[in-house]
């Protein structure tokens, strides 16, 4: 497939090694521009583009930065990438560790569905809800006992069975979350949020999410972060890195 990451750090950076050894055409851009993304690029094989040139991927687009910096993607960032090509946003909202408050999503709106109406595009969502750690460590082959499963919610289905296969292809089962209006189901702190399930296990803990406590999920899901980043003395890095 032609790949377009936008987003070199945690996951961007894991999906590009993965998806590049995989065999995927790879484009990767972060904010500092190409010429910063030498090194990844060498050692992947994928090619350092800009923000535009990500997005014209043919295949696929991964939107993979922090949700507060979606707003400052260049407007009509999209508007030359074919409208086949399915885009994921695997963005988390943690507005007291990282984003700032944001209203619409204080106010309920999906954190996927606010990242759509910005890119002015529709997007799956799908990686927010696993470790970039678990993503480089490679999965297992299809049948193995305790194979880790991941989710993809969104409302094009011919682009959610693309990314299913991807899932399988990195070594993880698939589950369907539903359409986007469904995805808070897999958002920060929900039982689906990174915890290394297997397949039944997620598709239990997906049901089993409550609509009337999102906010409260992603108190607690956020506060635990912040918990486990002073457990590694104030270390983000150390907490997200694979
Ligand atoms: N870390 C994890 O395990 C994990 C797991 C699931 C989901 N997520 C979510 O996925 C998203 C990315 O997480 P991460 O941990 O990979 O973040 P990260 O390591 O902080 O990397 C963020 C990347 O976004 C780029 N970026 C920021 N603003 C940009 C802009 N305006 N244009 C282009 N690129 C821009 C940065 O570019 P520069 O390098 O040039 O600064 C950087 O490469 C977040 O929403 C996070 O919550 C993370």
């Amino acid at each position: 497939m032609d790949i377009g990451i936008i987003g070199s750090g945690h996951i961007g950076g894991t999906l590009t090694r993965r998806l590049s050894a995989l065999g995927h055409r790879v484009t990767v851009a972060n904010s500092r521009g190409p010429d910063s993304l030498a090194a990844l690029a060498a050692e992947t094989g994928a090619t350092a583009g800009t923000v535009q040139q990500a997005a014209r991927a043919r295949d696929l687009v991964v939107v993979t930065i922090p949700q507060r910096a979606v707003p400052s993607l260049p407007r009509d960032l999209f508007a030359a990438t074919p409208a086949s090509t399915a885009v994921i946003d695997t963005g988390n909202y943690y507005p007291e560790l990282r984003d700032s408050p944001i209203a619409e999503l204080d106010a309920g709106l999906n954190d996927s569905e606010w990242v759509a109406r910005h890119l002015g595009r529709p997007v799956l969502k799908a990686f927010n809800n696993v470790q970039a750690r678990t993503l480089a460590r490679g999965g297992l082959p299809p049948g193995a006992p305790g194979r880790v499963a991941l989710s993809v919610a969104g409302d094009d289905v011919e682009a959610k069975n693309r990314v299913l296969q991807l899932f399988d292809a990195l070594g993880f089962d698939g589950v369907d979350a539903g359409t986007l209006a469904d995805s808070w189901r897999q958002q920060v702190g929900t039982p689906a949020y990174c915890h290394d399930l297997d397949a039944a296990a997620l598709r239990a803990a997906l049901a089993a999410a409550e609509r009337d406590k999102v906010a409260e999920y992603r108190r607690e899901g956020e506060a635990m972060v912040m918990r486990l980043i002073a457990e590694a003395g104030g270390n983000l890095d150390a907490l997200a890195a694979p």
